[in-house]
């Protein structure tokens, strides 16, 4: 599939605002895949389609996570929103037929992230995050790191401020978030204490 034709499948299933995100995402995570040796293709996929199932409801996200066995626990029961990332993935495997692990993993976890996240995982996570629509105080930092060469230095910080999100809200934290912030910093020390 083309590039203008994922644009095109995705106007249909999107409002516009989604679809400017989508795009910008794409556009950024595209950049950032050639700081951090990622396959350009790759990242092109991953980004627009990884909020293909933003557009449903919250019922709908259940019955799709349902009818893909995906596994329901608590958290994920009580915030359905959740659900879009890994329900998303399966929606561009079904509709569009992308069958590479590695995008479909990427869009898979785009929200929580993941223990052993790839490097496509993470451009996709910070593109998410700091695709230049992205106005919430703190973005700047985020976008400056994303670009400064330091992939897991700007993960971290950015799921340190998601995480922060989360907690002020008074929503549950996924155990996947914790996971995936525990394994960066778990990388980061090993690195460090490598250097010293
Ligand atoms: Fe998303
Ligand atoms: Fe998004």
């Amino acid at each position: 599939m083309t590039k203008a034709e994922i644009i095109h499948w995705l106007r249909a299933r999107l409002d516009p605002k989604l679809c400017r995100h989508s795009i910008a995402t794409q556009e950024m995570a595209v950049e950032l895949a050639d700081i951090y040796s990622v396959n350009r293709h790759k990242a092109t996929v991953a980004g627009l389609l990884h909020d293909c199932a933003k557009g449903l409801s919250h019922e709908e996200l259940l019955l799709s996570a349902n009818q893909y066995n995906i596994p329901l626990d608590e958290i994920r029961m009580t915030q359905p929103g959740l659900l879009h990332a890994p329900v998303g993935a399966k929606i561009a495997q079904a509709e569009l037929g992308i069958t590479d692990s590695e995008i479909l993993h990427a869009i898979e976890v785009h929200n929580t992230g993941s223990t052993g996240m790839s490097r496509l995982d993470k451009v996709l996570y910070l593109a998410d995050a700091a695709e230049p629509n992205r106005t919430y105080p703190g973005v700047e930092q985020i976008r400056e790191l994303a670009f400064s060469g330091n992939l897991d230095n700007a993960l971290l910080e950015t799921m340190d401020m998601k995480i922060c999100h989360v907690i002020e809200r008074k929503r549950m934290l996924h155990p996947l978030s914790v996971d995936a912030r525990n394994d960066i910093l778990r990388g980061i020390i090993k690195g460090e204490c490598y250097w010293d």
